[in-house]
C-alpha cells in the first residue's frame, strides 16, 4: 500500500488572514485521512507550522534553493525551511522551470539540498500542451524523470507530482486514460532505474485543474496516490472534498 498524499500549492496567494483556512481544514479532515500537506507562500512557514501542529496538516514550500547558503538575495535554503517546522517543500514546479529558467539539472540539485535539509522533495514534472500535440509526452516525461530525479531516491525521501502544465489553472483536466498512460510510464520508469521495491512504492501526485466533482474520477488510477492542488486548495471548503475523495479510495 503506498502512502496516499493529497497536496496544496498556494503558489503566490494568502497573507496572515489565509492561515485560518487552515484551522477549518483541519476541523474538516475525514476520519483516516490521507497525508495532507499545505505548501503556503514562503512568509507564512513558520505561522502555519504553528497554527496546524497536532493537527494532522503538514507544510512544505513552494521551493528551495541548491546551495546551502551564500550570496543568493532572495532565496531560501532548505535548511531555512526545514527550521520553520515545514517538512515538504515542492521542487522544480513548471512555473518556475517557465519563470525562473530552471533545468533538470537545477531540480535534481534542489531535490539533494532538500534531502540534505531533512526535507521531502515534492518533484514535479509534465509537458506542455505542444508535447502533448506533438504526442510526445512520453519522450518530455520520460527526459524529465532522468534528469531531474538524483540516483539515491527511496519510497520515504520523494514524492514525484506529474502536472501537464496545460492543465494547470485552466479547468481543462487530462480523460482518465491519458491519466493512467502517463502514470503508469512514470512507475515503469521509477521501477526499471530503482527496482521494484522502491519503484512501486514512491507516490504518483496528478496535478493540473484538480476540483472536488473530478477528484474521485482521478483517484481511480491505480498509480495516482493523491493530488497536487493549486486554485482549490486555498479554501478549505474546496480542499476537504478533495481529501475526503482520497480517504475513500
Ligand atoms: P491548479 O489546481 O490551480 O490547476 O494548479 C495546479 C498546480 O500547479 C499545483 O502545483
Amino acid at each position: 500500500m503506498r502512502r496516499k498524499i493529497a497536496a496544496g500549492n498556494w503558489k503566490m496567494n494568502g497573507t496572515g488572514a489565509a492561515l485560518s483556512e487552515l484551522d477549518a481544514l483541519a476541523q474538516a479532515l475525514p476520519p483516516n485521512p490521507p497525508s495532507v500537506v499545505i505548501c503556503p507562500p514562503a512568509p507564512l512557514l513558520y505561522r502555519a507550522c504553528e497554527v496546524v501542529a497536532g493537527k494532522g496538516i503538514d507544510i512544505g514550500a513552494q521551493d528551495c534553493h541548491m546551495q546551502s547558503s551564500g550570496a543568493h538575495t532572495g532565496d531560501i535554503s532548505a535548511a531555512m525551511i526545514a527550521d520553520t517546522g515545514a517538512i515538504y517543500t515542492i521542487v522544480g514546479h513548471s512555473e518556475r522551470r517557465a519563470a525562473h529558467e530552471e533545468t533538470n539539472a537545477m531540480v535534481r540539485d534542489k531535490a539533494k539540498a532538500a534531502w540534505a535539509a531533512g526535507l521531502t522533495p515534492i518533484l514535479c514534472i509534465g509537458e506542455a500542451l505542444e508535447d502533448r500535440e506533438a504526442d510526445n509526452t512520453l519522450n518530455i516525461i520520460g527526459g524529465q524523470l532522468a534528469g531531474s530525479l538524483p540516483s539515491d531516491v527511496s519510497a520515504e525521501n520523494t514524492v514525484i507530482a506529474y502536472e501537464p502544465i496545460w492543465a494547470i489553472g485552466t479547468g481543462k483536466v487530462p480523460t482518465l486514460a491519458q491519466i493512467i498512460e502517463v502514470h503508469d510510464f512514470i512507475r515503469e520508469r521509477l521501477i526499471a532505474r530503482f527496482g521494484q521495491d522502491i519503484g512501486n512504492a514512491i507516490p504518483l501526485l496528478y496535478g493540473g485543474s484538480v476540483k472536488p466533482d473530478n477528484a474521485a474520477t482521478i483517484f481511480k488510477a491505480e498509480n495516482v496516490d493523491g493530488a497536487l492542488v493549486g486554485g482549490a486548495s486555498l479554501k478549505a471548503g474546496d480542499f476537504a472534498p478533495i481529501i475526503a475523495a482520497l480517504a475513500a479510495c
